[in-house]
């Protein structure tokens, strides 16, 4: 049951608010009843000394019984107190019942009692208790001396029953409680409404990235708030999208390599089953297993370029850095591919701001990005066209520019050249040989040096594909 955040928080919040609640309540309960007691000893103590004046006059003879009587009731409506006064020898011989307790005669009693002793002797004091089984229920009793020119003439006790305070206390405490159990309900309200909000986007990011692992990606956590359970939704949407676009990837990439992979299979199996079945006429064979031999090539120059991808991006491939001259591996790649310029007529034009350009990398995979450009420029070129080769050091990098006058690329395709298998629509370009993976090998070479590469190209107007490096000082 205690699993749920949810359930959880709103227990612990509602633990905490009823135990504040508690102890409030007791505290603030204690407080009064001290300070219900103290005002209402306080008030006896002062009626009493009020009293004690009304004695002195009666017992000089200034005030008759019946004034000191209506004193009594005066002070009996406020408080309903039973009054005695005594003289030294404990002696009742003036007495008042109160309204509030059963009518007894005390007058002539005599006082025994430990407190009247002390009284006595000088002293207030106030009990709580039934002061010696005089009365049927508690009282609240003050005792104080009674004066008369410097010398105590005897003893005035007030009684007041404790029921009246108790009535007042507990009205206290009613409204102390009614008000905790108000705000206690308040409280349940707002934390459920704080518990769900809170909890909600966790519940359901739970859900979703259940759903993910099952390889649904549709579904996102709606963001509500702008906390931190807000932006851990937020980064949550953005694995999600970063997910599903790895793997709309990779099921691309598969489809792609198996396209790749299946036509030069399905013309090699034409050929060979030709030439088993004699289908064939035995001049032709030699030229139809040619071309199987040709198929199983570009086989091979794939499977090898999707090894490198891959190890390129699984990291598991080591590049080997040192300093070399950039300038040497493009005449060293340039006169590799003599042959063809030649054959297609193009002119090279070999711009390099000076004769040796070193720089920091890895020679043969800067290389294969030179030859992967090259062979770009030279089968995208148009007939004729010029192929431009231009190295330059720019502040703190050494750039290459590769460029060739060719139909150029559309720039909303430039953002996609980079992804292995993308090639440019066809129909533009005509029907030109390759995967679509030389680029993006580039792009990881590239990356893989932590430099950045550039595309500047428009339609019919050539491409240019510039990269930088680090440059390197001759040890
Ligand atoms: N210099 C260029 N001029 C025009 N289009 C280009 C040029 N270079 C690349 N492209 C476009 O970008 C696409 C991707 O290039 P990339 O080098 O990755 O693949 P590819 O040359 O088709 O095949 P591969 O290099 O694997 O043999 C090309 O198919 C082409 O459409
Ligand atoms: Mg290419």
């Amino acid at each position: 049951m205690f699993r749920s955040l949810f359930v959880r928080l709103m227990v612990t919040y509602f633990v905490i608010i009823l135990s504040a609640l508690l102890i409030l309540g007791i505290l603030l309960s204690s407080f009064f009843q001290s300070y219900i007691m103290e005002t209402r000893k306080a008030e006896l103590t002062r009626e009493g000394e009020a009293i004690s004046q009304y004695i002195r006059l009666y017992l000089l003879g200034f005030i008759d019984s019946r004034t000191l009587h209506y004193q009594y009731q005066i002070i009996d409506r406020f408080l309903g107190v039973t009054i005695w006064v005594t003289d030294e020898r404990g002696y009742i011989w003036s007495s008042y019942n109160s309204s509030e307790l059963e009518q007894v005669d005390w007058e002539n009693q005599k006082l025994t009692l430990d407190e009247f002793v002390q009284v006595l002797e000088g002293n207030s004091i106030t009990r709580i208790g039934r002061f010696g089984e005089s009365f049927p229920v508690p009282v609240l009793t003050v005792g104080m001396p009674l004066k008369i020119n410097d010398r105590i003439a005897g003893t005035i006790f007030l009684h007041s029953p404790i029921q009246g305070i108790n009535r007042t206390l507990r009205d206290t405490y009613e409204s102390i409680w009614r008000s905790a159990i108000l705000s206690s309900l308040l409280s349940i309200l707002l934390l459920y409404v704080i518990s769900r909000r809170f909890s909600r986007p966790l519940t359901e990011m739970n859900l979703i990235s259940r759903e993910i692992a099952t390889g649904n990606f549709k579904r996102r956590v709606r963001i509500r708030t702008r906390d931190e359970v807000g932006q851990l939704a937020m980064n949550f949407n953005a694995m999600a999208d970063a997910l599903e676009k790895l793997e709309l990837m990779r099921r691309t990439f598969v489809a792609n390599v198996s396209h790749e992979l299946k036509s030069p299979l399905t013309s090699m199996r034409g050929y060979i089953q030709g030439v088993l079945d004699h289908n064939i006429d035995r001049e032709e064979e030699e030229k139809y297993l040619r071309i199987a031999l040709d198929e199983t090539e570009r086989m091979n120059r794939l499977i090898n370029e999707l090894l490198d991808l891959s190890q390129i991006q699984t990291g598991q491939f080591s590049m080997k850095f040192r300093v070399f001259d950039i300038n040497e591996t493009i005449r060293r790649v340039l006169i590799a591919r003599e042959d063809q310029i030649n054959e297609k007529g193009m002119d090279v034009e070999v711009d390099f701001e000076r004769e040796e350009c070193l720089v920091e990398g890895d020679p043969d995979r800067l290389q294969q990005v030179v030859i992967n450009l090259l062979d770009n420029a030279i089968k995208f070129n148009r007939p004729g066209g010029l192929i431009t080769l231009k190295t330059w050091q720019f502040k703190d990098l050494v750039y290459v520019k590769v460029a060739d006058q060719g139909p150029g690329i559309p720039s909303e395709e430039i953002p996609h050249i980079w992804e292995p298998f993308y090639q440019t629509d066809k129909s533009r370009s005509g029907k030109k040989s390759g995967t679509g993976l030389g680029l993006s090998i580039v792009k990881k070479i590239i990356e893989g040096h932590e430099q950045n590469i550039w595309l500047n190209s428009q339609t019919g107007e050539g491409s240019a594909f510039i990269f930088s490096l680090k440059p390197g000082r001759k040890q």
